[in-house]
């Protein structure tokens, strides 16, 4: 990383100014440190969506929104979706480096045996009705481990914050089949620590008290490179609002759970859910031209679902893959789903069309991870829950990394205030 540059700032109207660093880092644009601006010139910067500023230093991913490029710690994704383990992957986005085959079985033996979930946190799920959204639950269920795990918890200690991270990431599949299991009427299961992580996961959520779960290593290797391209994404929404709750020193359960809020939204993690309704909603290939016509119309508040991105402007390598999967594990599955045609026509009406074109709209990681899952039986409620156990990875790596940064401050942003200019109280008598 390097400073050398200097961006000279002058507000001609008060004739103050301000010399301000250009900050380059390994890859990327270089960024203008602002850090002494309001002190030269009086003046904060606006940028409400944030799509210049950037909040931190982070070296864990990468994104080159032009070319479509994503890297985990230097990896191209493509790489990693060949070659890795989403528990492989979890490990490079904690440690910053691939794991030797000792540090990968010291590191699978601490997840595999923190499993398990308090007896005592399943009562949580007895207080929502059967028909509660998962995420709800899952965001409870996740802020409640703050409850059990707080009283001996330093988080300036290196050793406290892997512990967590160990048991989130080890957790968070036990929470999340149990709460499909509670909202189907089943009784939770434990996990089985004879199984793999996916493999594990999937029994939870799908063996029967009256049969024995046979295993399906299509469905397994399919959900595993899913979790491996949602697992982190740079400093998506979510991903700085753990940020910005552990800036302020909390739990990172708690930290944790105010990310899975975050990514439950439409915009983001929500999408892949909202995306299978759409489809449904538009049903066939001949209805797809309305669809496109209404997502054009700024009268109509419909948009596509899984399409545009604040970062790419090209196609999102992670939708590249899961369209390519797609094929691929419906054919294995021998499922045929109507709803792939669709999708498929919706991608080519809305890439040929100008109003996507010009805006630079492509389908993003949400478009076709849906109908993956679905072919995998999990149900529609359940895609955001899917994203968030492979995105817990990314987020308590950079929870780390923010506690393990010299100097990090709480986020505290400012505003432009346009309410009323100062007044006296006017009593009730004369309102
Ligand atoms: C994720 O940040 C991350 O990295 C997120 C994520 C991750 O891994 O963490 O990648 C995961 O959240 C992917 C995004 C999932 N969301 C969706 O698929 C929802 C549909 N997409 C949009 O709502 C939208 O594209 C966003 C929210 C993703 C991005 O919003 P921006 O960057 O604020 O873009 P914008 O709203 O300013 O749109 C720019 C223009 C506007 O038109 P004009 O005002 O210029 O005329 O494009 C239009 C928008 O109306 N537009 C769309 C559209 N997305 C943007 N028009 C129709 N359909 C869409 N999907």
């Amino acid at each position: 990383m390097s400073e050398s540059k200097i961006v000279k700032l002058v507000d001609e109207s008060s004739n103050r100014s301000s010399e301000l660093p250009l900050i380059s880092g390994t890859l990327g644009p270089a960024c203008i440190d602002i850090g002494t601006l309001y002190k030269d010139t009086g003046h904060f910067t606006y940028d409400p969506g944030y799509g210049s500023t950037a909040s931190t230093k982070s070296a864990i991913t990468y994104i080159d929104g032009d070319e479509g490029v994503l890297l985990y710690r230097g990896y191209p994704i493509e790489q990693l979706a060949q070659q890795s383990s989403f528990l492989e992957v979890s490990y490079l986005l904690l440690n910053g480096e691939l794991p030797n085959k000792a540090q990968f079985e010291g590191f699978e033996h601490d997840i595999t045996h923190h499993t398990m979930m308090h007896e005592a946190q399943k009562n949580f799920f007895h207080g929502f009705h059967h028909d509660a959204h998962p995420m709800a639950m899952l965001a409870a269920a996740v802020a409640s481990l703050s409850a059990f795990y707080h009283d001996d918890l330093n988080v300036d200690d290196p050793a406290d914050r892997k512990l967590a991270a160990i048991r989130l990431i080890a957790k968070m599949p036990t929470i999340a089949a149990a709460c499909y299991r509670y909202s189907i009427g089943w009784p939770m299961r434990y996990p089985r620590n004879n199984l793999e992580y996916v493999d594990r996961f999937l029994h939870m959520m799908f063996e029967v008290p009256s049969e024995p779960l046979q295993m399906n290593p299509v469905a397994a290797k399919a959900l595993d490179l899913l979790f491996i391209l949602h697992a982190d994404h740079e400093q998506n929404a979510s991903t700085s609002t753990v940020r910005l709750v552990g800036s302020t020193g909390a739990n990172p359960y708690a930290s944790i759970a105010a990310g899975i809020t975050a990514l439950w939204g439409p915009a983001h993690g929500g999408a892949n859910e909202a995306v299978l309704k759409q489809l449904k909603e538009i049903g066939t290939p001949d209805k797809v031209e309305t669809a496109v016509k209404r997502a054009k119309d700024k009268n109509d508040s419909f948009r596509l679902m899984g399409f545009g991105h604040r970062v790419y402007k090209n196609f999102d390598p992670r939708a590249k893959i899961i369209r390519e999967m797609c094929h691929k594990v419906l054919a294995e599955l021998g499922v045929n789903d109507p709803l792939l045609d669709v999708a498929m026509k919706l991608e080519e009406a809305a890439l040929k069309d100008d109003y996507f074109v010009e805006r630079k709209l492509y389908p993003n990681v949400d478009f076709y991870s849906g109908i993956i899952y679905k072919a995998l039986g999990i149900p529609t409620e359940m895609f955001t829950v899917m994203f968030a156990i492979a995105r817990t990875s990314g987020w308590i790596a950079h929870w780390i990394e923010q506690h393990e940064t010299p100097g990090s401050r709480i986020g505290r942003p400012r505003q432009i205030y346009t309410g009323a200019d100062v007044r006296d109280y006017v009593p009730t008598a004369k309102r």
